[in-house]
């Protein structure tokens, strides 16, 4: 079957594509540095002949809630319109567990415009909700660095290993769309600063870690059990415990 991966040069992206090749499967990678603009459109109709399902798992920039919204709905609509065009059967998209609960943020607004675009759309989908990967808490940590130390806020998560997204996503678009959606999460919750700490560790690079909520990426809108799958969500078999050992990448 042809994939086309949106973001596949990305994080998750490029372990769809090379899950997807792994399988069996061709992979048609969509990125800026390959030519294609989500935002744009430009480059997208030329890449999706002969493909059959679409898994977007990009990541557009944006300055702001209101310019997250803009650019999540102009990266989907663009993504629907070639994929209608094209004869493309299943838009995947990838998007975050709990986004209903959590009112700040603005990658937040974003994601939410990206479902609506999605859900309104003519392009059977499959929704795809991850809580935090486990290398959050040190991407976090990373963003908010401050007198030599890295500020990061006591989060509750329940993480999950970027490889079982890769997995889940890939099973979503070689099965058949599900519209009510999909949510997956890690199989135990953890504390973040606690995971910025080891992950750090296990990388070998001597980081500084403060915990607080003052000055960090992520505000107290965040705090609680807000981020916690619901009851129900599917549990992917790595923990971070496991994935710390494999290296932390
Ligand atoms: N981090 C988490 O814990 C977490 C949890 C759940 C869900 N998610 C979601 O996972 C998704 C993927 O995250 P990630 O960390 O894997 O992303 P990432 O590493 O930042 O990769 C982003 C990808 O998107 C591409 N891209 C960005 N702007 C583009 C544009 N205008 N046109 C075409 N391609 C563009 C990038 O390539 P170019 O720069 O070459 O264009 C790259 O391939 C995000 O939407 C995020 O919300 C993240």
């Amino acid at each position: 079957m042809r994939i086309a991966v949106a973001g596949g040069t990305g994080r998750i992206g490029r372990l769809v594509v090379a899950l997807l090749a792994q399988s069996g499967h061709e992979a048609v990678s969509l990125s800026r540095g390959e030519g294609v603009d989500l935002l744009s459109g430009a480059g997208l109709a030329q890449r999706l002949t002969g493909v059959e399902a679409l898994i977007d798992a990009s990541n557009p920039a944006a300055a702001d809630a209101a310019d997250a919204e803009r650019v999540y709905t102009a990266a989907s609509e663009n993504q629907l319109v070639a994929e209608l065009a094209a004869g493309v059967g299943h838009h995947v998209a990838l998007s975050i567990a709990a986004i209903d609960a959590v009112r700040g943020g603005p990658h937040y607004f974003g994601k939410r415009a990206q479902e609506r675009t999605v859900r309104a759309g003519a392009v059977p989908h499959t929704i795809v909700r991850a809580t935090q990967f486990h290398d959050f808490p040190a991407m976090i940590a990373e963003r908010a660095v401050s007198g030599g130390e890295a500020v990061v806020p006591p989060l509750l998560l329940q993480p999950i290993a970027p490889a079982d997204v890769a997995s889940v996503l890939v099973e979503a678009a070689l099965g058949a769309p599900e519209p009510a959606g999909v949510v997956v999460a890690g199989p135990r919750t953890e504390d973040a600063v606690d995971m910025a700490r080891r992950t750090f560790a296990a990388r070998g690079a001597d980081r500084a870690i403060r915990a607080s909520w003052a000055g960090a990426a992520l505000g107290l809108e965040f705090s609680g059990e807000v981020l916690l799958p619901p009851a129900g969500a599917r549990i992917a078999p790595t923990s971070f415990d496991a994935w710390l050992a494999a290296g932390a990448r």
